[in-house]
């Protein structure tokens, strides 16, 4: 009886200390270049005493902001009276942008996350282990009192709208076991990233306080790509403003830092056009599901913010049919039927290729949307995939299929457009197809988006293109989900049972983690990846699940962005990633995003990827 006694309490207090040693140790979400975690614990609470560059930086992790939220421990400086929610920033809507209120927006976001947006990690402890894994309550605490951020060079204006690379994104994070934090980074874009780290640090304690247990932390980090995208299709479904802004803000969490809204498309024209207010009249789905100039602009103020940069597409010749609504004489093909013979969905219609009135509508659109675009962004969109040339056979300026003839013609529109973007300071992006099927040469200049795959980015870089890499098979979040089509019965449902979408499967989180974009490259084509979106094509997805669509297979994407596909040559293992996705999501959800689970709990209790892992 002794012995067994004995040897229970042996066994108990060794699990105790594997499952102290096995808790989760790091698990910031991109994985850091460099990272070093200790096993002390501290505590934080309102009241930690901010500096920026040595002055005091007023946050507040409510809203709208009552008061400061520090307390200083020696100065008499008066805090500042905060004017916007933070959580639009702090910036009044202008082009110019404070980067001290950039940090404080940050800063007040970070600090609202680790206080008011915790969560008791329970499904990544061992069933019923949370007291044991956990920080000790009722040991003495040491508090996180100070966080003292330096930014080691000036923000300039091209740092809110950058050309790929033009921001240095690298930080660095010490937090000691006194209860000091330190950042330091070149941009206020790099102290928004460490404060993210910062964030990722902390849990909340089943008794209600928060915690870290992994003091000292010491991290230097900086992005693997310059442009860490996603697509949003705001045309195919309307989003409510709120979800791009909570897109926004999940991605910041993601450091991802470009939002690509491909804002009008065949089926929907929810952009309202000041001198050209028909174009949203007649093609919004329905009055008010549109996106007025000040909501675009919103949008844009609230992405720098989180520094990131919008990128609004107006794709062109092809995806514009709904142009006819207002203007017919512009488009061919509008609503041509079958559609299957014109284009890849309804309703049809592309731009006349030949057709003078085309320049005046493009003159006139682009004169009034890019500048006031111009303000925020470094890039305009100009679409150019998927062209259909059996359009052209009813184009009453063309009249052929003939690429011999569309090609050229193809060329003089992209040229022209592409002047416009450059008279607005722009740079133009376009869809591989723009240089790969239409042979259009195009500037150095230009970004091309690839997206179909296979050799795609090799071919483009061998060309000497700057690209970013969508390559559907493994980047189209919307995949796999079913036709949106519907099929009568008989041939049409017998040939396409069992109404598969055309680029299924589900891309699962751990196929996106599996992309690399700078594979098979030499070392001057991989100079070209500038990055990569993941899209989300809209068909079938709306408010209602936009969010778990997205989240957490983004992520994956953003930890490939942020930190490498490899990592010491070797591919990044799922196994060591599976759990601190797992954490990561669980973040995103008390953050209030929906993101899906990407196993069950049973998986995440185990603590470590191998617990789910395929035997082999
Ligand atoms: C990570 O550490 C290595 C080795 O010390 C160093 O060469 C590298 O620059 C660090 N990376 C970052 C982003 O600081
Ligand atoms: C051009 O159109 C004709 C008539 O519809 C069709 O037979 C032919 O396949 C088309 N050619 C191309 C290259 O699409
Ligand atoms: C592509 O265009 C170039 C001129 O820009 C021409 O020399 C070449 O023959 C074209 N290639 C094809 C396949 O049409
Ligand atoms: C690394 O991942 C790539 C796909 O990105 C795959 O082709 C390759 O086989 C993997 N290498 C190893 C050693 O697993
Ligand atoms: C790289 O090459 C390997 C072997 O040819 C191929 O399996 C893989 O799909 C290629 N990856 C990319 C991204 O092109």
């Amino acid at each position: 009886m002794k012995l067994f006694g004995g040897s229970k309490a042996w066994l108990s207090t060794c699990l105790v200390l594997l499952v102290a040693v096995i808790a989760p140790v790091q698990a910031v979400w991109p994985a850091p270049s460099n990272i070093t975690t200790g096993q002390s614990t501290l505590w934080i609470k309102h009241g930690v005493f901010v500096t920026y560059n040595g002055g005091i930086v007023c946050w507040s992790s409510l809203s709208p902001a009552p008061s400061c939220m520090f307390s200083s421990p020696s100065t008499n400086k008066k805090p500042m009276v905060l004017q916007l929610p933070w959580t639009y920033g702090f910036s009044p809507p202008g082009p110019k942008f404070s980067s001290r209120d950039i940090v404080t927006g940050g800063v007040s976001r970070a600090m609202d996350a680790i206080l008011n947006k915790n969560f008791v990690p329970w499904k990544l402890y061992a069933r019923n282990k949370v007291q044991e894994t956990e920080a000790a309550y009722n040991k003495p605490k040491t508090y996180i009192t100070r966080l003292e951020i330096t930014q080691t060079a000036k923000d300039s204006d091209s740092t809110w709208k950058p050309v790929a690379g033009e921001v240095d994104e690298s930080y660095s994070l010490s937090l000691d076991t006194k209860g000091t934090a330190k950042i330091q980074a070149v941009s206020a874009v790099g102290v928004l990233r460490a404060l993210e780290s910062f964030t990722q640090l902390f849990f909340k304690h089943s008794q209600g306080s928060i915690y870290t247990s992994v003091a000292p932390v010491a991290i230097t980090d900086a992005p693997t790509y310059p442009h860490r995208g996603i697509l949003m299709d705001v045309a195919r479904n309307w989003y409510p403003i709120e979800n791009i802004f909570r897109t926004l803000d999940a991605m910041s969490w993601n450091k991802m830092n470009r939002l690509h809204l491909h804002v009008t498309d065949s089926q929907a024209w929810p952009l309202e056009i000041p001198s050209m207010p028909e174009l949203a009249q007649n093609g919004a789905y329905a009055k008010g599901l549109t996106y007025s100039p000040s909501d675009i602009r919103s949008i844009q103020t609230y992405a720098i913010h989180r520094g990131i940069e919008v990128i609004v597409e107006i794709d062109t010749p092809g995806h514009i049919g709904i142009v006819a609504e207002s203007y017919p004489d512009l488009i061919t093909a509008w609503g041509a039927e079958p559609w299957t013979t014109y284009c890849a969905e309804p309703p049809c219609g592309q731009f006349r290729l030949n057709e003078p009135k085309v320049d005046k509508f493009l003159d006139k659109l682009m004169d009034d949307l890019l500048p006031r675009l111009a303000s925020y962004t470094a890039y305009f969109h100009t679409g150019g995939d998927e062209v259909n040339f059996q359009e052209y056979l009813l184009d009453p300026t063309v009249g052929t299929n003939d690429s011999a003839v569309i090609g050229p013609l193809i060329q003089k529109f992209t040229d022209k457009n592409h002047a416009r973007v450059r008279k607005a300071g722009l740079i133009p992006f376009v869809w591989e197809e723009i240089p790969a099927s239409y042979n259009v040469s195009i500037g150095e200049d230009v970004v091309v988006q690839s997206w179909l795959g296979g050799t795609a980015i090799q071919d483009l870089t061998a060309k000497g293109h700057k690209v970013i890499d969508s390559n559907y098979n493994y980047w189209y979040l919307d995949c796999g989900r079913g036709a949106w089509l519907t099929f009568e019965n008989g041939d049409a449902f017998d040939g396409n049972y069992p109404f598969n979408d055309w680029c299924g499967p589900t891309k699962s989180w751990g196929l996106v983690y599996s992309y690399d974009p700078r594979a098979n490259l030499t070392e001057e084509q991989a100079k070209l990846v500038l990055g990569g979106e993941v899209a989300a094509w809209s068909e079938e997805i709306d408010e209602t699940n936009l969010d778990n669509i997205l989240w957490p297979r983004a992520s994956a994407a953003g930890e490939v962005l942020w930190s490498g596909r490899t990592v010491d040559g070797q591919n990044r293992s799922q196994i060591e990633a599976g759990p601190r996705l797992n954490e990561f999501r669980e973040r995103m959800v008390a953050r209030g995003v929906r993101a899906a689970p990407i196993t069950m709990v049973f998986c995440t209790q185990g603590m470590d990827g191998s617990t789910c892992e395929l035997p082999m």
